[in-house]
């Protein structure tokens, strides 16, 4: 049986959708029954900051998806270190054998924000007992639906001064987890999973306004001038200068490499970001702010 934590988010939901649809046994981690109920398939509820409730959630389960959320605009430690280190604890204690990590594309010890915390947690995984596989994929191109992708009139926020990002459909990462969890497991490997091309906000852009049948501008936004706007808004200050360091690592071309991974798990070229747009056009007129 496999347990999905993170199993409303970005990669889980589709994950769910899979497994049901090939019949696989699996069970999914919720916050919220009714949030279960939705999904439509067998859950447990639970919650990492209550790691009393997870024993029950992972009883029984021999592989484990484990997704959860990512940084937050906190002061000291991320609390995802704290939430997916009982989570990791919850799957050593149930003996599972296998945990298929989602991670991030460079993390690594000391790394900002969600690098440092998944590179704590991913060695937390590696000394827990289970055999481990790391999905370590770039940025996603469903966070263009989300609010703050594009100001309120209608231009993509660019924020990484022209470099060129491969970014991944968070589908495909679903699916290579897919893949690890009811195929081949390859115990002890890390996947950076990118989409098929590295485009720049103006390329995405282009790519937004041929997807819509009308121009999308840009509004470029330095790193600090993100990082000032998220003070203003009341977030602490270490946090902003961290999300501002990480722009800068991106506008210097930390995520601009197009990997393999994607086509050696799925025998099939990753998602491009058209079929992503033709695929969601209802939910990007929705963040574009179109009538
Ligand atoms: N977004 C990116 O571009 C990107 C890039 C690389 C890596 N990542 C990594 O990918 C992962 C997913 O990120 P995301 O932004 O896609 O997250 P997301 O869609 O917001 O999903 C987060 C999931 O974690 C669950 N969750 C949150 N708090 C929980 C708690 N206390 N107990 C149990 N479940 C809890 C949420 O459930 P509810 O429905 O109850 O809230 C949801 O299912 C993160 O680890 C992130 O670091 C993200």
């Amino acid at each position: 049986m496999i347990l999905l934590t993170g199993a409303t988010g970005s990669i889980g939901r589709h994950l769910v959708r899979r497994l049901a649809e090939r019949g696989a046994g699996f069970r999914a981690l919720v916050r919220d029954g009714a949030k279960g109920r939705a999904l439509g398939c067998p859950y447990a509820v639970g919650d990492f900051d209550d790691p009393a409730s997870l024993a029950a959630a992972f009883e029984g389960a021999d592989r484990v998806f484990l997704g959860g959320p990512g940084a937050l605009p906190v002061d000291g430690e991320q609390p995802m270190v704290r939430q997916l280190t009982a989570a990791i604890e919850a799957a050593a204690a149930a003996s599972v054998e296998h945990v298929v990590k989602v991670s991030v594309w460079h993390a690594e010890p000391g790394g900002l924000l969600a690098q440092g915390a998944h590179s704590v947690l991913d060695r937390r995984l590696a000394a827990a007992g289970p055999a481990w596989t790391l999905l370590q994929p770039s940025g996603f191109l469903q966070n263009l639906l989300a609010p703050g992708a594009f100001t309120p009139d209608g231009r993509l926020i660019a924020r990484y001064g022209g470099a060129p990002v491969s970014h991944i459909d968070a589908r495909d990462i679903a699916e290579c987890a897919e893949v690890l969890l009811t195929g081949a497991p390859r115990p002890g490997e890390s996947f950076v999973l990118t989409g098929p091309r590295a485009l720049t906000d103006r390329e995405l852009a282009e790519r937004i306004s041929l997807a819509l049948g009308r121009p999308v501008g840009l509004a470029p936004l330095a790193p600090d001038e993100v990082a000032a706007a998220l003070t203003a808004r009341g977030a602490p200050s270490g946090f902003a200068a961290d999300l501002a360091g990480l722009l800068r690592e991106v506008a210097a071309g930390s995520l601009a490499e197009v990997t393999a991974a994607v086509p050696d798990l799925l025998g099939r070229p990753a998602r491009t970001v058209d079929a992503f747009l033709a695929d969601h056009l209802p939910a990007l007129r929705a963040a574009v702010q179109l009538p």
